[in-house]
């Protein structure tokens, strides 16, 4: 991967450890500009699984060890430091940790007037009616903020946002398989699950559901997938008006994370990617076929 960015003509490459720069000093031949990922060991209210900042993040190199590794970049012929690289995590509703991540990664002291600090991605969206996300302003507004405080004036900003530019695009459509009532809360198992969804297991994240046809309100219910363990849940004790075979369920919010860890779980064939803008629709990416699932066995 390394080598086909150069090939591409990345023009900068973040370096997440020292056998990065041993891979990349044998591949480059002319200049190649890199920044170095640090941990700012800043601790961020979200799922464990997406907080990267940490003192034990797998990702980057603690601050002594990232100012080893500058020391060994300047010496280099090839590879050009032009700044550092943090990503304290995902889907975060605070800001403050994004403001003491930029303060730990001062403390690395001067990289040059220009240098660049780039400060990853991570903005949180709102899933649920009761979640509260910063908006883009006061997200932005926290990081220059702090970069005036702690950064040298001439610093140049990057920032990588994903979740928060596509989360709220799309929402996934089901179609309601089985009604099963007479328990505490009915069951609504629908004709998908951790197969195009996987946010709800791997990171406990809370969506909404709604009947297409009869929004909002409704008895309480547990949306179920089709795939064969009780972990296949969407959405534990969400309303539901009077759900019944055949109904289209909508869940929003699906557009981040979602398509991108879809799997084939239980040879099950991924959904259609639809596109809709003004009354028109676009299928982006096709359903996936039987075949589509057997083209790699020989
Ligand atoms: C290095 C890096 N930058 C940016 C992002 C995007 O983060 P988000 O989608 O939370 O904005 C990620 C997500 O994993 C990442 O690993």
């Amino acid at each position: 991967e390394l080598a086909m960015a150069v090939g591409a003509g990345a023009g900068t490459i973040v370096i997440d450890n020292f056998d990065d720069i041993d891979r990349l000093e044998k591949i480059v031949t002319d200049e190649q500009r890199v920044l170095i990922r640090v941990i700012p060991d800043v601790e961020a209210d979200t799922h464990e699984a997406m907080a990267t900042g940490h003192a034990g993040s797998k990702f980057g190199l603690s601050v002594p060890d990232a100012v080893r590794a500058a020391a060994r970049l300047r010496a280099s012929d090839r590879l050009r430091l032009d700044g550092v690289h943090v990503h304290v995590g995902s889907q975060l509703l605070d800001t403050a940790p994004f403001a003491r991540a930029v303060e730990a990664i001062a403390s690395l002291g001067e990289l040059g007037e220009h240098a660049v600090y780039d400060l990853g991605g991570g903005l949180g969206v709102r899933y649920t009616y009761t979640d509260q996300a910063p908006t883009v302003d006061e997200y932005v507004r926290t990081l220059t903020d702090a970069a005036r405080a702690h950064l040298p004036a001439n610093a140049r900003l990057i920032i990588e946002p994903g979740r928060s530019l596509v989360a709220e695009s799309a929402l996934t459509l089901y179609r309601a398989v089985t009604v099963k009532r007479g328990r505490p809360r009915a069951l609504v198992a629908v004709d998908g699950g951790m197969g195009d969804n996987l946010e709800p297991m791997l990171y406990g994240q809370r969506f909404e559901a709604t009947v297409t046809s009869r929004v909002g309100g409704g008895e309480p219910c547990d949306l179920v997938g089709r795939h064969c363990e009780s972990g296949d849940t969407l959405i534990r004790d969400v309303p539901l008006r009077a759900p019944a075979v055949g109904d289209l369920i909508a869940v929003p919010v699906t557009g981040a994370y979602c398509y991108s860890i879809s799997n084939n779980y239980n040879g099950a064939r991924r959904p259609p990617v639809v596109f809709c803008h003004d009354g028109e629709a676009r299928a982006v990416v096709r359903r996936e076929t039987y075949e589509d699932l057997l083209r790699r066995d020989q």
